[in-house]
């Protein structure tokens, strides 16, 4: 194969990377931080490929900035909302993203926040650790059972039946929201309204992209709507909620609690009010972060790249219409 020229915007686990070297002219970016806008407009310059991960956000500008060579962009995620498909997908390029790997280690780490803030394991641990457990309390630190809970899932698509499978090992009555869904699984959950899930869980789980139709999709309106005493759990993407009526809706008691792997932006500024609260849990995005879903989330990155550089259909595409044309 020609030796194409790509830019890896971060250190990704090394057996990526050498598949990648194998193959191409491989530059990566050596920063702890994401590249500066400006430097990534620069790096992109006159590659072939680009592998970015969330904390990019990849539209027309680096686009043009690459030039008319691009030939695939790869993203070192599921989600996809840092890129601008419809542009990429106008211009011929296959984006590639990552898909099914990381399923089971989201699922995992949602089902992990949701029982740690029902239980109130992080308060607990700190308040240990400051000395302020100083004798088994009968009343202290009470939270709410995850047995026999009703849990609502936000998006039912991979990883919201993951935690619905995980769920059922706990006997939850398990219910799910999600239009795009067409033929669920027999026997996971049972499909309702957006309005029922919020009447009626004692946890909300949120599992569907951001998109223009579901950014603040957990607002004023439907915190107000939530069960008394709620938990919101959410592994998706910070978007999804809007922040400020959350946190009004934990500061009034109305909601016990909430778990964020991922929060808008990411990491939230100094003095944010979601980080004062001793009943919110803030993880720095997560969900994905076992080694062995890491490495194969960087093959599967490779691996999308170097087909679109050869020209071929992408293993795991996130904009298939760009086949159609
Ligand atoms: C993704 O892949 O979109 C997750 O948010 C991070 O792994």
């Amino acid at each position: 194969m020609e030796r194409f020229k790509i830019f890896v915007t971060r250190r990704i686990p090394e057996t990526g990377l050498e598949k990648l070297r194998a193959a191409c002219q491989v530059e990566v970016w050596q920063g702890d931080l994401p590249p500066e806008r400006d430097t990534l407009i620069e790096k992109v310059r006159g590659m072939d490929g680009i592998l970015c991960l969330l904390s990019d956000r990849v539209d027309r500008e680096i686009m043009d900035a690459a030039g008319g060579q691009l030939r695939a962009i790869s993203t070192y995620a599921v989600g996809t909302d840092n890129i601008d498909l419809d542009e990429a997908t106008r211009r011929g390029i296959p984006v590639g993203h990552t898909p099914g790997v990381l399923t089971e280690a989201c699922a995992d780490l949602a089902f992990a926040l949701l029982m740690a803030a029902a239980r109130k394991v992080v308060l607990g641990d700190r308040q240990v650790r400051e000395g302020l457990w100083r004798t088994w309390e009968p009343q202290g630190w009470l939270g709410a059972d995850v047995h026999r809970a009703t849990l609502g899932l936000v998006g039912f698509g991979r990883i919201g039946q993951a935690v619905a499978r995980r769920a059922a090992g706990f006997d939850m009555r398990v219910l799910y929201f999600d239009p795009s869904v067409q033929d669920p699984a027999d026997g996971m959950g049972q499909a309702v309204e957006l309005d029922e899930i919020l009447r009626e869980s004692d946890f909300v789980s949120l599992h569907a992209p951001l998109t223009p139709d579901t950014r603040h999709l957990i607002n004023r309106e439907s915190i107000k709507k939530m069960k008394a005493g709620a938990i919101l759990v959410n592994t998706a993407r910070g978007g999804l909620v809007d922040q400020d009526a959350l946190a009004e809706g934990l500061s009034s008691g109305h909601l016990a609690g909430a778990a964020l792997d991922v929060t808008d932006p990411e990491p939230l500024p100094t003095g944010h009010a979601l980080l004062g609260m001793e009943n919110v849990i803030i993880t720095p995005h997560i969900a994905s972060a076992s080694r062995a879903t890491r490495e194969q989330m960087a093959l599967i990155a490779a691996d999308n790249l170097l087909a679109g550089l050869r020209g071929e259909r992408l293993p795991f595409c996130a904009n298939p219409r760009v086949y159609l044309k």
